[in-house]
């Protein structure tokens, strides 16, 4: 916003282009702004479907993330009011509607245009007759406000705010909120003036170089805040539920629901809950679930996994499930957040605020409550002599320990990152070496940007291997040791053909040395629990190898920290 009213410069791709198209925002000068990375969901990534958009007289300007399930009803509502659609995007309905209903005051016009509009919206507002003033509003996607000396701000998530200002408002579902240089107002969806909470941020990237290096070096540290609140004299409690042995003998089947790392972990989890308390799991991605009419009801138990408690499709998976009369726990990071609030119990894996779009230590806290949860359950149902129910619990509180052990051994992994990662990558392995594998390779792909694949190591003959030339990297883990063997034919195949292997390995693991070309050795623990080891090393070499390439590490290009819409 200028002195000639509202102006509006946006582009397609990458954000560089912009910066070049306004000379570092030189040539549109002004001192309330906008601006928006948009994943496209309605309409393709386009210039003309770009943020902001702008209602036909030119006086509001609009960014919004999030999805507006109800717009094509607004569309035609809107047409044939006669207003003009320039993009494909359900964004622009809300624009329209904001000139419909504005009659000077800013405020009820954007109180009616949220009453019209249904899904999830963040949605940051200029309106050209208040150059001074920004509105916000959130319903069901992130919105947080920032609070500077003379100017103030919001955002979508707090990385964007953290480089202004520590002081930051978390809204709430259904509130507005109007931002001037000098003042922030709150109000509740009925227009009531509401005080609210200021918040400090606290995190500073601790002298590492990236956030993704401090939080896999924080592991040790956020996996005993995941344990200690729930560890009590050997017993395991959970916060603030119960969940009784006739609750859990009437459970005949757990699904566990998340997407990407979470999903994973799930994943991994699955085979701790599976061997302990002999109850089916099933992990389901959340975007698959959400539209599987998902065979659930009152006899399953739905575990929900999410770091930032936000995604779109867990949330939309959940209340599938919910509506179908299972009983939610929602496993997540941050409090307050939507599928803690949908849960009927929550149990949150106190990762502290995780900074890198990569996750880290939200998969091993996720993996740690889920190892809890297993104990815990099958302790209930009576699955567990004493003395083994003991031996585990004390295992899982030495895991913080063990962690530190593992990347404490690791060092040699920068170097392996040269030597392994210099094309598309295999990870393989079995069970729960197959589980942890999976997220291996996403690590790799999301931050190196390098085509990595994930394969059940016994699946390998069955076309795969096809695949495997000269030179071939391949990431063997091998810390299910009673499928040790069976993983080192694997070895000694994918070897045949020329591929070069590293191995991951317990500690003392002497067969391994003999066919891999270099191993990585992780401390001892019981297979249930390797994979909140065996991720580590596979974290640094993702880390180390786009390190390496010179890949922008904690905001991976294409990637958001929650993905908030479907
Ligand atoms: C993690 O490295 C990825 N960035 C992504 O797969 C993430 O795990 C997924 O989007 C789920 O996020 P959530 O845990 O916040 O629900």
């Amino acid at each position: 916003m200028g002195a000639e009213g509202i102006r509006v410069e946006k582009v397609s791709g990458r954000i560089a282009r912009l910066c070049e198209k306004t000379a570092n925002g030189a040539s549109v000068p002004g001192s309330t702004g906008i601006g928006h990375t948009r994943w496209a969901t309605h309409g393709a990534p386009t210039d003309i479907n770009a943020h902001p958009h702008l209602s036909n007289d030119g006086r509001f300007a609009i960014v919004h993330n999030g999805i507006i399930e109800n717009y094509l009803a607004l569309r035609e509502e809107l047409i044939a009011d006669g207003y003009v659609f320039r993009s494909e995007t359900d964004t622009e309905t809300i624009v329209h509607l904001l000139e419909k209903y504005y009659d000077g005051d800013i405020k009820t016009a954007v109180m009616k245009t949220a009453a019209r509009l249904e899904g999830s919206y963040a949605l940051g507002i200029l309106c050209a007759d208040a150059p001074d003033t920004l509105y916000a509003v959130r319903q069901a996607s992130p919105l947080i406000l920032g609070i500077g000396v003379g100017e103030n701000y919001f955002a979508s998530d707090v990385t964007a705010l953290v480089a202004h200002t520590k002081n930051v408002i978390y809204l709430e579902d259904g509130e507005i909120a109007m931002l001037t240089p000098k003042s922030i107002q709150v109000f509740d969806c009925t227009g009531k003036l509401i005080q609210k909470p200021i918040s400090r941020v606290t995190w500073r990237k601790g002298g590492y170089e990236h956030f993704m290096l401090k939080e896999i070096m924080e592991q040790p540290a956020a996996v005993k805040a995941a344990l200690a609140p729930r560890l009590h004299d050997g017993e395991i409690r959970l916060d603030d539920f119960e969940l009784s042995a006739e609750k859990l003998r009437s459970v005949n089947k757990i699904v566990i629901t998340a997407c990407g790392s979470a999903y994973y972990a799930g994943c991994s989890g699955r085979y701790a809950i599976e061997k302990l308390c002999r109850i089916p799991v099933q992990v389901e991605l959340a975007s698959e679930l959400r539209y599987g009419e998902p065979m659930v009801d009152e006899h399953t138990l739905v575990l929900v996994l999410s770091q930032s408690g936000e995604t779109a499709d867990t949330i939309a998976a959940l209340k599938e499930c919910r509506e179908r009369g299972a009983t939610i726990i929602g496993i997540v990071n941050v409090v307050g957040s939507t599928i803690a609030k949908l849960a009927d119990h929550t149990l949150y894996t106190w990762a502290g605020p995780e900074i890198a779009v990569a996750t880290t230590k939200g998969y091993t806290t996720q993996l740690a409550v889920l190892y809890l949860f297993a104990l815990y359950a099958a302790e209930k149902l009576g699955r567990l002599q004493k003395a083994e129910y003991s031996a585990l619990v004390h295992s899982l509180k030495m895991l913080p320990k063990r962690l530190q052990e593992t990347i404490d051994m690791n060092y040699q992994i920068p170097a392996l990152a040269g030597r392994y990662t210099s094309q598309s990558l295999f990870f393989i392995g079995r069970n729960t070496d197959y589980a942890v594998a999976l997220e291996g390779a996403l690590k790799m792909k999301e931050i190196s940007y390098l085509h990595a694949e994930s394969y059940a190591a016994g699946e390998l003959k069955h076309g795969t291997i096809a695949l495997i030339d000269e030179g071939q990297p391949v990431i063997a883990v091998c810390c299910n040791e009673a499928l040790c063997d069976k993983t080192l034919s694997n070895i000694v195949e994918v070897k045949a053909r020329g591929a070069k292997v590293l191995a991951l390995a317990f500690r003392g693991n002497r067969k391994i040395v003999s066919q891999a070309d270099d191993v990585i050795f992780i401390p001892r623990i019981e297979t249930i629990f390797s994979a909140a080891l065996a991720v580590v090393p596979l974290q640094l070499l993702a880390y180390y190898a786009a390190k390496e390439k010179g890949c922008d590490i904690d905001k991976p290009k294409n990637l958001a920290k929650s993905v908030t819409v479907e």
